[in-house]
């Protein structure tokens, strides 16, 4: 018995209840009335008379350290609140918010862009950054002294100046024409790079999106139809396009297409700069020597190609200031495309 008194003592010293409901089982294993300690009184009555002294000592002493603890750890834990509370988790609790991330405005615009283009039967190619001098400027029809191939708008490699990052997704047109047969109808998106100071309205890189048609006896009417329909559907129904002459190597003849401005609806503002159009992209009909030099007969076919710059783009249709805003990833910004 006296083994048993020790062996509960020294558990009872040991012990350290965290919380009410650990010091109730504290209580209940060692002082409630079926508890190990009454169990010990109740086999007292069995101790021989001549042992009844030491062993009852040692039994009183064991029930009172048992009381002086339960009533020590009572004061204890006197200023926790409510067991239940405490211990268990609240399941009325309302959870913790998930921050989920957005796509970014240019992402989702150009996925616009291609949603629109594939309704026409579009499909998306690509190629690489890194091109060399044929995909980019020679088989477009660049003069050999373009200024197109000066060092300060292209980014060349040191080491080979037949390889540069391509400065347009026109590279992609090439690459395309040169292993498909027509009929071809591709948009071409991409990031594309320029050796320009960093500025509100410039960057060194960008992203694109071209396109390229080529059949049988397509004419300027297709491609003027085909852009009337893609800006209306990207930037309204009302929205109107023109033409103006302009020059690319790779285009006979080339434009740039304007749209009627979305802020005064063509009345004029300091968007358009009074003029009531806005520029968003240059195109034209495919020069013959492209097709020639991508192997497609030029007596046979015609095709219309046309680039724009989504960020641009994103930067007409949502009002944005300043190109930086894209690549400096602030939250603040991009948060707010989530929606469109
Ligand atoms: N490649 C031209 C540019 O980067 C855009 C363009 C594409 C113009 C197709 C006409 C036709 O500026």
């Amino acid at each position: 018995m006296l083994d048993k008194i020790n062996q509960y003592a020294a558990e009872i010293a040991a012990i350290q209840p965290q919380n009410k409901v650990a010091l109730e089982d504290f209580r209940i294993t060692y002082l409630s009335k079926k508890g190990l300690i009454s169990t010990l009184f109740e086999n007292f009555k069995a101790v021989p008379n001549d042992q009844k002294k030491a062993i009852g000592g040692e039994l009183n002493k064991l029930k009172q350290a048992a009381e002086a603890k339960l009533a020590l750890l009572q004061e204890m834990l006197s200023n926790q609140g409510d067991d239940l509370k405490d211990d268990h988790f609240d399941y009325s609790l309302p959870t913790i918010p998930h921050q989920i991330g957005t796509r970014h405005p240019l992402w989702l615009v150009k996925n616009r862009i291609i949603e629109i283009f594939e309704r026409m039967g579009f499909s998306i190619a690509t190629g690489p950054e890194i091109e060399d001098d044929w995909h980019n400027f020679s088989a477009l029809n660049f003069a050999e002294n373009h200024p197109a191939r000066e060092m300060q708008d292209t980014f060349f490699v040191n080491l080979n100046p037949d390889i540069a990052l391509r400065t347009h997704t026109s590279s992609v047109q090439v690459r395309t024409m040169e292993t498909q047969k027509p009929p071809i109808r591709i948009l071409s998106p991409g990031r594309v790079f320029r050796n320009e100071a960093i500025t509100a309205r410039a960057h060194c890189f960008f992203h694109q999106i071209e396109g390229l048609y080529i059949n049988e006896n397509v004419s300027v009417k297709d491609l003027k139809q085909t852009l009337l329909y893609f800006a209306q559907e990207f930037f309204g129904k009302k929205t109107n396009i023109r033409m103006r002459p302009s020059y690319f190597p790779f285009t006979e003849p080339s434009v740039e297409v304007d749209i009627s401005c979305q802020i005064c609806g063509g009345k004029g503002c300091n968007v358009c700069k009074h003029s009531g159009w806005v520029e968003i992209m240059g195109a034209g009909m495919v020069d013959p020597n492209v097709l020639e030099n991508c192997g497609i007969d030029s007596k046979k076919y015609t095709g219309f190609a046309f680039g724009m710059g989504i960020e641009r783009i994103t930067m007409l249709k949502y009002q944005i200031k300043d190109l930086r805003l894209f690549s400096e990833n602030d939250v603040r910004f991009l948060r707010q495309f989530q929606h469109i």
